[in-house]
């Protein structure tokens, strides 16, 4: 068992631990009786995972006397609306939620996501914990408090800070997630190194071809050495002021991309997208050299994740997206931008035409930002 205590700078008492162990999720029933016996648990996941995991650790609640209830959404970043989240606090509210009921999210990044601001709203607020079951949500969307649903203007642009009180991690829950996923998830961890840390960088280097086996050993290092990264970050700048700003790396074309394609991509996908186009960008105007430009390249294409914009694209949808981000100011996108492996430059503005030749995929013309 490996355990990541994240304490948070504004408040430490909102501090929580993230267990991570093979075999977990079977365990949990009688842990979760233990600390929760008092308590109204609601279940939420989705249709797929309330098959595969859902329903056994509802019977597992339920045999340990617990007082709970199963609740799920249908599978998909469709799910992330405001008129579910309507229905999930009617669901919760006319089965007698109190403010010391607990939420439990059974699911990816979806699930995390709006179950997560489904606690952060019902009731001015009740506690929840995360029991994430994607590479994504397990590296990356279960840490860090951020909760929230997509609006038909853009990705994630209505939610909150909610942290969750414990996030519950069982690698082995991988082994049934589609292909397609796992890489989604296999993108956010790419960002992770590449922002944040050059060794772990090489790391993924080195074991790529294990990576893409999906072997146990290097996935359960992934994962503690992930969330260590994300936690550092979140830990020293929860709100995002400043610094946790280097965890978008990719995200701003990202989201454009992923809502212009009217969620036909995966989140995980539409981020390698912005992550291959944000680095051309960056090495166009001279902040990111040629030689950490390849390495990302080559380390994307080794783990099969998608570099180029695909036709499902819409271009008139992406360029709105764009300057709606909420990063942009002015209606001017807003880019953290690769300077070399292990580190970013924060809050670079750059012009339209950069972005064009990116996604016309023309060689764009090297410049400067500051000559
Ligand atoms: N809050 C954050 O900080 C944060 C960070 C990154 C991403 N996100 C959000 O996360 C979402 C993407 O999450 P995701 O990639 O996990 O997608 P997802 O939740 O849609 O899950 C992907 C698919 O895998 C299925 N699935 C889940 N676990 C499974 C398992 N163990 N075995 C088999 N199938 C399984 C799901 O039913 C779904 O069909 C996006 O909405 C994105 O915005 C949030
Ligand atoms: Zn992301």
């Amino acid at each position: 068992m490996k355990t990541i205590k994240i304490s948070l700078k504004s408040n430490n008492e909102r501090g929580y631990a993230i267990e991570i162990r093979d075999g977990l999720l079977g365990k949990l029933p009688a842990f979760l009786a233990k600390m929760h016996k008092t308590q109204r648990l609601f279940v939420l996941t989705d249709s797929n995972v309330k098959k595969l995991y859902g329903r056994s650790l509802f019977q597992g609640l339920l045999s340990h006397s617990l007082d709970a209830w199963l609740i799920d959404i249908p599978a998909g970043e469709q799910s992330k609306n405001a008129n579910l989240v309507d229905l999930l606090h009617t669901q919760l509210l006319e089965n007698g939620v109190r403010r010391d009921s607990l939420v439990i999210a059974l699911g990816g990044g979806v699930v995390g996501d709006i179950a997560g601001y489904v606690a952060a709203t019902v009731l001015r607020g009740i506690s929840f914990i995360q029991i994430p079951t994607t590479l994504l949500a397990q590296v990356d969307s279960s840490v860090g408090g951020k909760v929230g649903i997509d609006h038909p203007l853009g990705k994630n642009l209505i939610g909150a800070f909610h942290q969750p009180s414990a996030v519950y991690i069982d690698p082995t829950v991988l082994r049934l997630l589609p292909d397609r996923e796992y890489r989604s998830g296999l993108a956010e961890v790419v960002k992770i190194a590449a922002a944040l840390d050059a060794s772990f960088f090489r790391f993924l280097e080195r074991n790529a071809s294990k990576i893409n086996r999906k072997e146990i050993r290097v996935i359960s290092e992934i994962i503690p050495r992930s969330i260590q990264l994300k936690a550092g970050v979140v830990m020293k700048d929860e709100r995002e002021s400043g610094l946790r700003k280097v965890l978008n790396l990719g995200h701003t074309i990202g989201h454009a991309v992923e809502t212009a394609s009217n969620y036909g991509l995966r989140h995980g996908e539409a981020v390698a997208i912005g992550m291959a186009a944000e680095s051309k960008i960056a090495r166009d105007i001279g902040l990111l050299n040629a030689t950490d430009f390849d390495k990302l390249s080559r380390l994307m294409k080794a783990l099969r994740l998608p570099t180029s914009f695909p036709r499902l694209v819409n271009r008139k949808r992406f360029f709105m997206s764009l300057g709606e981000d909420k990063k942009s100011v002015g209606g001017l996108a807003r880019f953290v931008l690769l300077e070399r492996i292990g580190c970013t430059a924060m809050g670079i503005d750059e012009p339209n035409p950069f972005i064009e030749s990116v996604f016309a995929s023309r060689p764009s013309r090297p410049k400067r930002l500051h000559s």
